[in-house]
């Protein structure tokens, strides 16, 4: 039996939360009082989120503490404190000085999570230069597109990933100046149209001194997608890091003795804001894991690391499920007192199994990339309603909304109703655009108001719940996927004349992507051929997008404007009602 409530936990009686009294902060908080939190660049030279991140730090007392502990794949283990981390972000910014990479210019960076990711993000936000950290399980097509969307100017990347999948792409991307390779083991073999990574940093100064930077400044590039058309690229502001700071403390708890872990990876917004920004900006020590999932290596950093915070994902918390609780009692984490979760809705089953092997619950939170930052969530000093995502953090206003016909919003005051997730726009890290696409930006708004593009209800209490998303885009692991882009690769196979992508629910991931696609005349539907396109696709797309399975059809639906109706497929997947089918071409 799943409680309905579960109270707020004991371990208050150890540390005691940020967030105490959530109706009184909702009451008291400013964004402009939060800002006063930060310390700004000196001389009243404006905001930085680097200097927020590190320099701030590298000056006070936190400098001789260890602010990343990076643990490799292998188990080597390797600290930097602030002073060291402001040091080499120095010196990356050097290196981009030296490259004549100016403020603005997209600076990518396509790498597992080594330190290098770490030095190169906050170095190009020093230098003025936008960050874009790719995940480095995208396959050519997904850097290719968004390189080209970004205008990357500058990529850094490793030996093998630049082998694997990117020198095949260079001569199509003429904007693309500078390629800086970090070798795999030690020296680097010169390869030609690249630049030595580490050999540039060894030679750059480290002393840098932070030009003056405006809250509204570009600062992060991270691309989402929608159901149709490209990529979106989502920008970000340096004035977002007020928002990354304050969401710290109050949705993660996060206080300045912590030992924080953001399982993330940076290719994804989660893992910037949360494994990059926020916990530097809070002076913690954060946690840095190269290896893969592994329930038995996450238990054992847990433990040994003695993670205080923890933040993850529910596919991670399900994959950990499998083993079941006794699997973590084996175990004791006497320092853990705090675990949130993000990016899928996390299952009350869940929730509880937090209690049964950790003895805390998970608490749940929402946002987006276009949010920048945490925006509903479940507090430590806060009853968790197992299922629901929580209530809005102080400072920002949700509501449930139903568009109308002349282009604005009805919000829904009572509550129970089912609409769309809005927000209230203006928060500090809120996105400002999407990189060349204007019109899809100021789609987003209505009435004041950033529509989320999800489905939601909100309950007496003011807690939010998620139904579901309005569109199409799938979810799996956490990780937002286009069906777009997955079709555009599908259809560069000469056997494919038309492909529609679906999310098909899954047990662990939350959804697969499954696609459906018709032959052009002189193809036959075989076993050899599924597997082909699978390993074709696979091959463009990476692992973390490529469909898992694939169905060939004789034709796909479609509507009589020629569009291909996923939602029809969705439902004939499922074996669920067909609904609205008025506009289905040859039909209704
Ligand atoms: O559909 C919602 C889902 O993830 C989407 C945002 O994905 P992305 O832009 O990749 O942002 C990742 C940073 C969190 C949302 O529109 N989502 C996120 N959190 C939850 C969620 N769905 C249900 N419950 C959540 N807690």
């Amino acid at each position: 039996m799943i409680p309905e409530t579960i109270g707020k936990r004991p371990f208050a009686e150890r540390v005691s939360p940020n967030l105490l009294d959530y109706e009184r902060a909702r009451a008291e908080f400013s964004w402009d009082k939060a800002a006063q939190t930060l310390s700004g660049l000196p001389g009243g030279r404006g905001i930085n989120i680097a200097h927020e991140a590190v320099d701030r730090h590298a000056q006070s007392p936190l400098a001789t503490h260890r602010a990343l502990r990076w643990i490799g794949k292998d188990g080597t283990r390797r600290d930097f404190t602030y002073s060291e981390l402001r040091d080499l972000t120095n010196r990356f910014a050097n290196v981009l000085q030296g490259l004549a990479v100016g403020a603005g210019a997209r600076v990518f960076v396509l790498a597992g999570r080594i330190p290098e990711l770490y030095v190169t993000v906050l170095g190009t936000l020093k230098n003025h230069s936008v960050s874009c950290p790719l995940f480095s399980a995208f396959g050519p097509e997904p850097i290719h597109t968004r390189l080209s969307i970004g205008e990357g100017e500058v990529l850094i990347t490793t030996e093998s990933l630049y082998g694997k999948k990117v020198a095949q792409l260079r001569d199509r991307l003429p904007q693309l100046k500078h390629v800086l390779l970090i070798g795999d083991r030690g020296a680097r073999t010169a390869i030609p149209g690249t630049l030595d990574f580490r050999q540039l940093l060894d030679a750059a100064s480290p002393v840098f001194e932070i030009a003056p930077t405006a809250a509204e400044d570009y600062a992060l590039l991270h691309f989402t997608s929608g159901t149709t058309g490209k990529p979106k690229g989502a920008i970000h502001v340096h004035g977002a890091v007020i928002a990354h700071h304050v969401t710290g403390q109050l949705a993660l708890d996060l206080h300045p003795e912590d030992i924080f872990w953001c399982t993330a990876d940076p290719g994804w917004i989660t893992g910037t804001s949360y494994g990059i920004i926020s916990p530097l900006t809070n002076g913690v020590t954060s946690i840095v894991d190269e290896g893969d999932f592994d329930a038995e290596r996450w238990y054992s950093v847990l433990r040994e690391e003695r993670v205080s915070v923890w933040y993850t994902a529910p596919t991670a918390v399900r994959m950990m499920m499998k083993g079941g609780a006794e699997a973590a009692r084996r175990y004791e984490f006497p320092d853990l007192r705090f675990i949130a979760s993000v990016g899928e809705p996390l299952n009350p089953q869940a929730v509880l199994w937090g209690v049964e092997a950790f003895g805390l619950p998970i608490h749940d939170n929402w946002w987006q990339t276009e949010t920048g930052g945490i925006m509903i969530a479940n507090y430590p000093a806060m009853d968790i309603k197992p299922g629901s995502m929580g209530r809005p953090l102080p400072g920002v206003e949700a509501a449930i909304v139903q568009k109308t016909k002349a282009g604005g919003v009805d919000v829904w005051t009572e509550p129970g109703m089912e609409g769309e997730l809005a927000l209230r726009a203006g928060w500090p890290s809120m996105f400002r655009g999407y990189l060349h696409d204007d019109e899809r930006y100021r789609k987003c708004f209505a009435d004041g108001w950033y529509l989320t593009g999800d489905l939601a209800k909100r309950d007496s209490d003011g807690y939010f719940w998620f139904v579901g998303r309005a569109d199409d885009v799938i979810k799996s692991s956490g990780h937002l996927i286009g069906p777009f882009e997955v079709e555009s690769a599908l259809m560069e196979h000469p056997a494919v004349a038309e492909a529609g992508v679906i999310g098909k629910p899954d047990p662990m991931q939350f959804e697969t992507v499954k696609a459906f696609v018709s032959l052009k005349q002189g193809f036959e539907a075989s076993e050899p051929l599924r597997r082909e396109l699978l390993g074709f696709a696979r091959k463009r797309l990476g692992a973390a997008v490529a469909p898992k399975e694939i169905d060939f059809l004789a034709s796909l639906p479609r509507t009589r404007s020629g569009k291909i109706m996923r939602r029809l497929l969705k439902a004939r997947e499922l074996g669920l009602p067909e609904g609205d089918t008025s506009t289905l071409e040859g039909g209704g």
